[in-house]
Order: structure tokens, then sequence, then C-alpha cells
């Protein structure tokens, strides 16, 4: 069976919170462990999107997850991201696809994402699965704290 098979596509548990941080690390991903990325933080999300938190599984071991938000008007995907030894099978696709889904039971029809300029390899999965470029725009926020 190709290893794509047997990845599993299911909702995070509240006991994954190091696993996930290990597959963020593992993929290169910076995390802001003192705000929206602590444990405490991760279980208050994981409380409201107990649905679209997702994991991909192979025996037993995250390679994969995804945070599905939405704010009652769109879905957003965050943070995804695959163990780079289980890059290219499709995996983020995967995972975008069932996100996609868990939000659309949850009535939301339009989901967007936010992708840094030069992540090619981003730009190719989520365009794989379906999305598309709007217009360029400018990135505004205001933080309460510079580590958050
Ligand atoms: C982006 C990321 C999640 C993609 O994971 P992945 O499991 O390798 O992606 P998939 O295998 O599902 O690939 C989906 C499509 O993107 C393409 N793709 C994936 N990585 C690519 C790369 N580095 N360059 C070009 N195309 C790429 C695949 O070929 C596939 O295309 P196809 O469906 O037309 O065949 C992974 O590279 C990653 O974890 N990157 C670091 C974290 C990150 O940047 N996250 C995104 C934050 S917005």
């Amino acid at each position: 069976m190709p290893e794509t098979d047997a990845v599993v596509i299911r909702p995070l548990r509240s006991d994954e919170y190091a696993s996930v941080c290990a597959v963020w690390q593992a993929a290169g991903l910076p995390t802001r462990a003192a705000g929206r990325d602590s444990a405490d933080a991760f279980a208050r999300q994981l409380e409201r999107n107990s649905t679209t938190y997702l994991a991909a599984e192979l025996d037993g071991r995250l390679v994969g997850v995804v945070l599905g938000t939405n704010d009652g008007r769109k879905g957003w995907i965050n943070r995804l991201a695959v163990d780079p030894a289980h890059r290219k099978r499709g995996v983020a696709k995967r995972l975008l696809l069932a996100c996609e889904a868990a939000l659309g039971e949850l009535g939301i029809e339009i989901v967007a994402a936010l992708i840094e300029h030069g992540n090619d390899a981003s730009v190719a999965a989520f365009e794989s699965a379906g999305y598309q470029a709007d217009v360029p725009v400018h990135y505004y926020r205001k933080r309460r704290r510079s580590d958050i």
C-alpha cells in the first residue's frame, strides 16, 4: 500500500500538543510558544475548533497538521505543516481538503489562507487543492505584545 493511503486524517486530540510542536519544528515553522502557539492557547483553540484542527497520522505518529479556524464568516487555514520525510506525497493536499470539508460542515463556504512571498511549496499545495491567488494585499496587524 502506498504510504499516502496509510496516512489517516483525523481531528487532533488535546494530549497532542508536543507532537504538533514537533511537526512544526521539523517543518521549519516558527512557533510563538509564549503566545498563540502556547500549550494553554492550543487547548483553548482546540475546544473551539475541535473538528477543524486536524492531524495526519502514519503508523501512530503525527506527520502533518493543519489548524482550521472560522470567524463565523470565513474559514482560515493556519499552520499547515508536513514533516519533511513525508512531503510531496499529497499529505498537505489531503489535510487541506479535509479541513475545508470540516469547515463546510459548520456552514463555512469560503476558506482563505495567508502565504508568505517565496513559499513556493505552500503555494503549490494550496493551488493543487483548488485555491486561487487573490489580489495582492498588505497584511496589517496589531499585537498586544511582540511574542504573541
Ligand atoms: C507546504 C507543505 C505543507 C506541503 O506539504 P506536502 O505534503 O509536501 O504537499 P503535497 O504533497 O500535498 O503537495 C501538493 C502539491 O504541491 C506540490 N508541491 C509540494 N511541495 C512542493 C515544492 N517544494 N515545490 C513545488 N511543488 C510542490 C506537489 O507536487 C503537489 O502538486 P500536484 O498535486 O500538482 O501533484 C510542506 O512543504 C511544509 O510543511 N512546508 C513548511 C511549512 C509551511 O510553509 N507551511 C505553510 C504555511 S502557509
